[in-house]
């Protein structure tokens, strides 16, 4: 084994509070790494991550900094090894350029954080500060069960239908509630395939779900919250879908619903736009939903499909009373009466919106309506639903409005 740090491994100064090791083969790699932690701390190295194995302390928390010549397969299966093993050590991966595909390698095997040889002393400092915190806190975690950490509120916009608005409720309604609570409102696009939340919304998919699904393991809020997007306009927290369809299978769905359940806990509403298929996803999706928006078409195939998929997927016992029907195109040139729907679908239409041009305008500009047009008739029924979702629950039964009278029971 070469090791030519010291015999032991060296800690930060001051309150030695963890150990930090750089591990590269190639003896330039751990020599400008050792030298951008001199700052903070005197870092030992060792050329082989074997060879930091056999060394290390298990008493302490450790962190890793593993170098360039080990950002590739044969590197991260090491890693794989060294983080499945050993709680006690978190590892940062210091790359010459960072990918997507390289980001999500590397946390899937287990690594804390990526950067890139450019990042410099303070980014470096910070990343091994910030995963010795997070390594600590893990593993300074009680054995009994903790009090559970408050969830936010999870509304998935739900049909049985492609094409009848459901990624157009998504977005605006993520948007009007996120000018209520800035930061605290997340999107997340499960549409895996052909998500178009980004696009609606205008912001470039930096992150995907992709990213948070192989993050999802290392249970770090803040790692997950530097994976999704900030909508400047409004404050929405965005994790958009991937930009190649064919990445969709690499995100399995308890995976997402895991994503879902992080951002929970992060903020106080989650909205889920969902695909127009359904798949174990979207039921696990729809299961684990505080409030299913259902969102249907005013014209008679839209319905009829509502109604079938209803039955065959027995939405009843799934959802139950969770269900609340979105009436999109409400106002639409085939007449059906809105009582007749109600009737059909054995629901109240309690959010209805009209066919407003103003939607395809703002979709085209990759606006969302509420801000593009928000004297629209669409927008103001959106902001309305915003409102509506996020009043204080209040009783089940008709309050005289009738809004609170969800589902009709004949
Ligand atoms: N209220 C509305 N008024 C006018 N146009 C609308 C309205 N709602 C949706 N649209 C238009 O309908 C089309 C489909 O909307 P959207 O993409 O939101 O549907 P979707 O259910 O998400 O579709 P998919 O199943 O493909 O994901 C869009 O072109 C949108 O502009
Ligand atoms: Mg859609």
């Amino acid at each position: 084994m070469e090791h030519d740090g010291n015999t032991a491994l060296s800690s930060a100064p001051g309150p030695a509070r963890y150990d930090v090791a750089v591990v590269d083969p190639d003896p330039r790699h751990r020599m400008k790494l050792v030298m951008q932690l001199a700052g903070s701390t005197a870092a030992a190295s060792f050329d082989t991550v074997d060879g930091f194995l056999e060394r290390f302390d298990e008493e302490r928390v450790t962190v890793a900094v593993l170098g360039p010549s080990l950002a590739n397969p044969h590197g991260l299966e090491q890693v794989a090894r060294l983080a499945a093993g050993h709680a006690e050590v978190g590892v940062v991966l210091v790359a010459e350029e960072l990918s997507t595909a390289l980001l999500q390698h590397a946390l899937r095997a287990g690594v804390r954080d990526v950067l890139t040889l450019g990042s410099g002393e303070s980014g470096l400092h910070e990343a091994v500060d910030r995963v010795a915190g997070v390594v600590a806190g893990l593993s300074a975690r009680p054995v009994t069960p903790e009090a559970p950490t408050a969830m936010g509120r999870l509304l998935v916009s739900f049909s049985t239908k492609g094409g009848v608005g459901k990624s157009m409720i998504a977005t605006n309604l993520g948007v009007a509630m996120a000018k209520r609570r800035p930061g605290r409102v997340a999107l997340v696009d499960a549409d895996l395939q052909f998500g178009d939340v980004a696009v609606l919304l205008g912001i470039p998919p930096q992150h995907t779900v992709i990213d948070a699904a192989a993050a999802i393991h290392h249970d770090d809020p803040e790692l997950l919250r530097t994976l999704v997007s900030e909508h400047p306009p409004s404050g929405l927290l965005v994790l958009p879908a991937p930009v190649e369809p064919s990445s969709a299978d690499q995100v399995r769905p308890e995976e997402m619903l895991l994503v879902v359940q992080a951002l929970q806990r992060l903020c106080d509403i989650v909205v889920v736009d969902m695909p127009p298929h359904f798949d174990d996803l979207v039921l696990a999706l729809v299961e684990a939903a505080d409030d299913v928006l259902l969102v249907a078409s005013m014209d008679i195939p839209s319905v009829k499909n509502v109604k079938v998929g209803m039955q065959t997927l027995d939405l009843m016992s799934l959802a139950g009373d969770k269900l609340r029907l979105v009436l999109n195109r409400a106002n639409a040139k085939v007449r059906l009466d809105v009582k007749e729907v109600e009737r059909v679908l054995g629901m109240d239409a309690e959010f209805p919106v009209p066919s407003d041009i103003a939607v395809p305008q703002a979709f085209n500009r990759g606006v969302p309506v509420v801000l593009d047009n928000p004297r629209s008739g669409a927008a103001r029924a959106l902001e309305l639903m915003a409102d509506t979702l996020l009043a204080p629950a209040g009783p089940e039964e008709d309050d005289g409005s009738g809004r609170r009278r969800r589902r009709q029971r004949s």
